[in-house]
């Protein structure tokens, strides 16, 4: 076959060089036609669009041409003519093919369309070949480098903070432990506690739930970083919004005080969508059809409406007592909630949901919530019962963002994690920054596949994220 440097089809489609020589190179979606000519769509996954490659049936042989099937990887020489349908500007007319590689139409899964996401995610590592899929990995990667040019053009650093930690940052208890001892043969004291002087560490260490400690340390020394990496739970949830391996983003900045932060939140939220909309449209627009027909029994909105709408509203401020005061009239009004409401409750996702779809039909931060329902490490309040903390809550998702100013008084923070039975063992670096040149400073945390699940439109968190991990599985 002749060499020709091959042309993604992104490119391809926006050139106008017809009559020049090409190559490409992708997999088969579909082959159709007749005992003359036949049609080729091939998609190499640089775009959702794919080429039309017209073959003549005579000139490469019916029988070369039998094994080209759904699936089947190959590579083209042809010209490139402009399109005579309505909606391509370019097709190839080819002249050679190379089959690099065959997809067996019996054991192939992916031949027809409208496979469910349910059976999609049991062939995980088949389902980016899909339109729907290859559209949601491309938007990740989009809001990845929208994640990292907001920062950098304002001046953060992109701080790379431990996997493996010996702390529990969230205080939660829902880690994954990481060792390398026999688990068959677990050295014991004599009250049967498991010791760790023998483990690879010489203490016990686990993945770790967030970044923010060790990003705390770097903010007062670089003024203004940011972490984007993977984080884990072993929370046992098994929701449309959790994962037990998730990516993470979360700055931190030194002389901020909670406004602030609740600004940079709210700019960087929308900034993201901007992006989105600005690079990724061809792929959203296919989404928004397409997930008509993925989840059964959800309630579709039009996406781009729905971006759009977080472009065009201020995020409302409220703090927790007020959020909890409209719930608990919505509850006397008549409405049902699942869980209880009251002063001192978490808000589960219904409520949060409430107050954003319902009630204010806005995006809502809610601020100062009890001390007792979050972190140690949250500054507290005159009132010696709430804590400046800021969850940003959204349509569809509930809890995108959590976050908050930190406790900067060393006496406060030591007495806090005290109470809370956090060994000082374990965080005695982390206070050593309330001991050393302390300062105001605050920060929050992203759920990136909840962002994800927000502009993609996608309906459970497993389907943004290339290998979901959650109880019972850990396939591919
Ligand atoms: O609210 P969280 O637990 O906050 C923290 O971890 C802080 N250390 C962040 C900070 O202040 N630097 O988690 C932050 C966000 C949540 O708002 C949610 O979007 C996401 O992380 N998240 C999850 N996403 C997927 N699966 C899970 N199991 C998640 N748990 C939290
Ligand atoms: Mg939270």
């Amino acid at each position: 076959m002749e060499t020709i440097t091959r042309t993604k089809i992104a490119d391809l489609l926006k050139s106008k060089s017809f009559g020049e020589k090409v190559n490409v190179k992708g997999w088969v979606r579909t082959r159709r036609g007749s005992k003359m000519v036949n049609f080729i769509a091939l998609n190499d996954g640089s775009t959702i669009n794919n080429v039309q490659i017209v073959v003549d049936v005579e000139k490469l042989g019916e029988e070369f041409l039998k094994p080209i099937t759904t699936g089947a990887c190959i590579s083209v020489n042809g010209v490139l003519v402009e399109s005579q349908g309505k909606d391509q500007s370019a097709e190839i007319q080819a002249t050679e093919i190379q089959i690099y590689g065959t997809a067996d139409p019996q054991t192939y899964p992916l031949q027809k369309k409208g496979h469910s996401v349910e059976f999609l995610r049991e062939i995980a590592h088949l389902r980016p070949r899909t339109n729907t899929f290859g559209a949601v990995f491309r938007i990740r990667h989009h809001m990845a480098m929208a994640i990292h040019r907001f920062f950098h053009d304002r001046g953060f650093f992109y701080f790379h903070t431990p996997i493996i930690t010996a702390s529990d940052c969230e205080g939660a208890g829902q880690m994954f432990q990481v060792t390398t001892k026999n688990l068959y043969d677990l050295k014991k004291d004599e009250n049967g506690s498991i010791l760790y002087d023998d483990d690879f560490f010489g203490k016990q260490t686990s993945l770790t739930v967030s970044g923010q400690l060790e990003g705390e340390l770097a903010a007062m020394a670089l003024g203004a970083i940011y972490t984007f990496g993977p984080t884990f739970r072993a929370e046992n949830s098994n929701t449309p919004r959790h994962l037990a391996e998730f990516w993470m983003i979360e700055p931190e900045i030194a002389f901020y005080e909670i406004e602030e932060n609740m600004q940079l939140a709210e700019d960087f939220i929308k900034y993201c969508i901007q992006w989105a909309i600005d690079n990724c449209m061809e792929d959203i627009q296919f989404l928004n059809g397409a997930r008509k027909h993925l989840y059964k029994n959800e309630e579709t909105d039009d996406l781009i409406e729905r971006l759009n709408f977080i472009l065009d509203n201020k995020f409302i401020r409220l703090p927790y007592t007020e959020g909890v005061r409209i719930l608990e009239e919505a509850v006397a009004k008549g409405h049902k909630f699942e869980f209880p409401i009251f002063w001192g409750a978490d808000l589960a996702s219904e409520h949060e949901r409430y107050l954003v779809e319902k009630h204010f039909k806005c995006p809502v931060i809610l601020t100062d919530y009890p001390k007792e329902i979050k972190s140690f490490y949250m500054k507290q309040n005159e009132d010696g019962k709430t804590v400046r903390a800021m969850d940003v809550l959204f349509p569809k998702i509930g809890e995108i963002i959590g976050g908050s100013q930190r406790e900067e008084d060393y006496d406060k923070l030591y007495k806090r994690a005290e109470e809370m039975d956090i060994p000082m063992k374990d965080i005695w670096w982390y206070l050593d920054t309330r001991r050393f040149g302390t300062a105001p400073h605050s920060g929050f945390g992203l759920g990136f596949e909840r962002l994800l699940l927000f502009v993609t439109g996608m309906a459970n968190i497993r389907d943004v994220i290339p290998f979901p991990r959650t109880p019972n599985n850990a396939e591919f």
